[in-house]
């Protein structure tokens, strides 16, 4: 039998950044959300865990050791922490942009962490399951259950927010071809605080906020500003805005008319950037 799991998109609706921490990483508030799409994981039973990665953007990966793998490393400390003899012949089809702020690797983590969990039949619940995320990155907590969530801390300590006002909402996100290291980006940020992310209703919290590493990460890729321009100038947009640590950009829209013309737009105008027009879920 053959299993799947998506890896859903991560963005970041809003990112504020309040202080760098003395173990290398930052205090941040973050709203998470997530698209309907993303890579996609298949299992088939073997003995051994194995990973073999395919898609439009294996070649990113190809120079890397597998056994560094984020969804091989999951698999491994689900082994370890539950005494699971099995394996399981995973695939990757890696859909999206590597190193681009939408979750990448940390999604790839949940997502097989969700994936073996019912693979192995282990207590889906546990909560060994969710430390484990925790120690993979920390965006694998929110990966983890890829819904909409306030992140607070290193983005890892997790505050339910009501998500329904923006499942289904529209979504078109574009990257213009650049990776970009999280620790890079960073650590460019000049180090100042510019204020807490709004509490409550996500939507209203999102608009009123803003991302703190878009400065940083426009140094490193100046292309960014032009994202945002085209992804600003259609009808129907409510708000355009870096996602993570970048380089990727999304904007959300009222409706899919707004969203796809955008898309169509740009499709034209810069054939060259990777786009995906899906719906937050
Ligand atoms: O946890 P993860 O491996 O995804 O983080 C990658 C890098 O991003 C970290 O090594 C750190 O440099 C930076 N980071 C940070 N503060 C955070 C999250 C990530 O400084 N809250």
């Amino acid at each position: 039998m053959r299993d799947r799991e998506t890896a859903f998109a991560k963005i970041n609706l809003a990112l504020h950044v309040r202080r760098r921490r003395a173990d290398g990483y930052h205090d941040l508030e973050t709203l998470f959300a997530f698209a309907e799409e993303g890579d996609v994981l298949h299992a088939t039973p073997a003995d051994a865990l194995s990973l073999t990665v395919g898609g439009p953007f294996a070649a990113a990966l190809a120079g890397d050791d597998p056994a560094d793998n984020l969804v091989l490393r999951a698999g491994e400390a689900l082994r370890m922490a539950f005494g699971v003899t099995a394996g399981a012949a995973l695939t990757l089809d890696k859909r999206l942009p590597v190193a681009s702020g939408i979750g990448g690797g940390s999604a790839d983590a949940a997502a097989a962490l969700r994936l073996l969990v019912r693979v192995w039949r282990l207590p889906a619940g546990d909560p060994r399951i969710t430390a484990i995320s925790a120690t993979l990155g920390a965006d694998v907590p929110a990966c983890l259950g890829s819904v909409a969530t306030r992140g607070d801390g290193r983005g890892d300590r997790l505050v339910g927010v009501d998500a329904a006002a923006l499942t289904g909402m529209p979504l078109l996100l574009v990257n213009p071809g650049v990776a970009l290291s999280t620790a890079a980006v960073f650590a460019g940020w000049d180090g100042q605080d510019r204020g807490a992310l709004a509490v409550g209703a996500p939507w209203a919290a999102a608009r009123s906020g803003r991302n703190d590493l878009e400065p940083p990460a426009r140094v490193l890729v100046p292309g960014i500003v032009a994202v945002l321009d085209e992804l600003g100038a259609g009808e129907g947009v409510r708000l355009v805005r870096m996602s993570g640590s970048g380089a990727t950009c999304f904007a959300l829209y009222e409706d899919a008319r707004g969203r796809d013309a955008a898309a169509a737009r740009i499709a034209v105008a810069r054939p060259e950037w990777w786009r995906l027009a899906t719906r937050l879920r």
